[in-house]
């Protein structure tokens, strides 16, 4: 891998989630499910359900948040949501790029749940081909709207939240090689009905195949960078399901305190999950520098992936 596609670090994270809480019991109240069902089977106890806030306006929230602790013109910006505020335009990316005043390039990314992994990835490449000199991947989601609360096996697992991460060049190789792939076979098990505006998932078979494809990812990054799971000091998997993590920490012999977890106070965010994990890790000291972590992504298209960095 090449020099301007390696030497890229992350520098600044920021992050938003909305101050309503939406706890299981408060669920039950509404559904026909348990504090008990919920936890014993997803590690999920509470979500952030954003009421007059937009995907846009957490986005921007969370970008606050990062220029409040590392203030830099923004050249890029790459959005990673399932959820945009309009299903055409403008973008949020676009939205962001107005308010902020940059002129970079700036688009959405579509990957479903593992939309961070490709924008992160967009980010990189606008940096190392020299179009852009710093880049902005966002992750942001208003999933509350997109659920229907006829089907508790869905309406119980999404929540809202943004996260955003500043990607700028670097001395040294701080980024590794990436891991992305598809699976367009499995893409209508996990889908927004495009009549109802709400999410369907086949959640049996998406379970199946997150657990493969999280051990698939895993072993290549590892290939690809010559790299043992013993040199990793986390992996920071998106935020789905913590039966999910346990199945692929007992495939591997892997520590699951490896495996950074916040499902519980969050939910499944899609594509803000990662960048929320790693902002919330670096904020309470969890991230030292030298630090190699694993990102690894499942969702709907079926997509997945991952890649390893080296932390600033
Ligand atoms: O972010 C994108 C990637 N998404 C994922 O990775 C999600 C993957 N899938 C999963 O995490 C799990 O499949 C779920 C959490 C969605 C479901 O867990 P499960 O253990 O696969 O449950 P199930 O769908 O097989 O349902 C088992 C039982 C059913 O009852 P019967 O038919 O056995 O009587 C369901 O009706 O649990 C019932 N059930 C519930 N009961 C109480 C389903 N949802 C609920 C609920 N409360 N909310």
């Amino acid at each position: 891998m090449s020099d301007e596609h390696s030497h890229i670090h992350i520098s600044a994270v920021g992050s938003y989630v909305s101050e309503r809480v939406v706890t299981n019991s408060e669920l039950a109240s509404l559904v026909d499910t348990s504090d008990e069902w919920i936890y014993s089977h997803t590690g999920i106890r509470e979500r952030r359900w954003a009421e007059g806030e937009t995907t846009f306006t957490m986005a921007y929230f969370a970008v606050q948040d990062l220029l409040k602790r590392y203030s830099i013109h923004i050249d890029a910006i790459v959005c990673a949501t399932a959820s945009p505020d309009y299903p055409g335009f403008p973008s949020v990316a676009s939205q962001l790029s107005e308010r902020l005043g940059s002129r970079g390039p700036a688009l959405d990314v579509s990957a479903g749940c593992t939309g961070f992994i490709y924008a992160l990835e967009v980010g990189r490449s606008m940096i190392s081909s020299g179009l852009a000199t710093n880049a902005l991947v966002v992750g942001s989601e208003k999933l509350s709207p997109l659920l229907d609360m006829e089907d508790r096996s869905t309406c119980v697992l999404f929540g809202d939240g943004a996260a955003a991460l500043l990607l700028e060049r670097s001395e040294e190789a701080r980024w590794l090689k990436s891991y992305i792939k598809s699976e367009g076979g499995g893409a209508s098990s996990l889908a927004i009905d495009p009549l109802r505006r709400a999410i369907m998932m086949d959640g049996r078979s998406v379970y199946t195949f997150a657990v493969s494809a999280i051990a698939e990812t895993i072993d290549a990054l590892l290939e690809r960078n010559n790299l043992t799971i013993s040199a990793i000091d986390w992996i920071v998997p998106h935020q789905a399901n913590q039966r999910i993590i346990a199945a692929c920490a007992k495939r591997y012999a892997i520590a699951e305190e490896k495996f950074y977890m916040n499902i519980e106070r969050y939910a499944n965010t899609s594509a803000a999950s990662i960048p929320l994990a790693l902002a919330e890790m670096e904020r309470s000291g969890l991230l030292q520098s030298g630090q190699k972590i694993i990102l690894v992504g499942f969702g709907a298209g079926l997509t997945y992936g991952g890649t390893v960095l080296v932390w600033k």
